[in-house]
């Protein structure tokens, strides 16, 4: 499989139910993974999109929490791979991180982020992450 054009992680960190601070897994999160995952096989989209689940994306009063990444490829292509990926990591500069999601949001997602290629402002909380 060739590198995909968008990485999707959602939280899916699981804490016990009398942590104060809660945690996505509580909120549904497995849900959200299934509902991407889904949702990516049915739009034929699975060698563009790659979802993952994640830890904690340090949103958690936003939960259910999903963050999109976009790849680009020529990013940085003349350094070695090495040095390239992890500068990706640092500093990727299309991220859009979503929260309070519910299932039927990832359709919409879907069809605004990696068809139409527009993050869906309603579902966002932040795009500084
Ligand atoms: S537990 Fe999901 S963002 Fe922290």
């Amino acid at each position: 499989m060739n590198s995909p054009q968008y990485r999707v992680f959602v939280c899916t960190k699981q804490r016990p139910a009398s942590d104060s601070e809660g945690c996505c897994f509580n909120a549904g999160a497995l849900e959200i993974y299934q509902a991407f995952q889904a949702e990516i096989h049915k739009q034929q989209l699975g060698d563009r999109v790659e979802v993952r689940q994640s830890g904690c994306l340090d949103c958690c009063e936003a939960r259910s929490v999903a963050l999109v990444c976009q790849a680009d490829r020529n990013e940085f292509s003349w350094l070695p791979a090495k040095i390239r990926l992890k500068l990706r990591r640092l500093l990727f500069p299309n991220r859009h991180l979503y929260g309070h999601l519910t299932p039927a949001d990832i359709p919409k997602i879907v069809d605004s982020h990696f068809i139409k290629g527009q993050s869906l402002k309603r579902c966002q909380i932040s795009t500084n992450q």
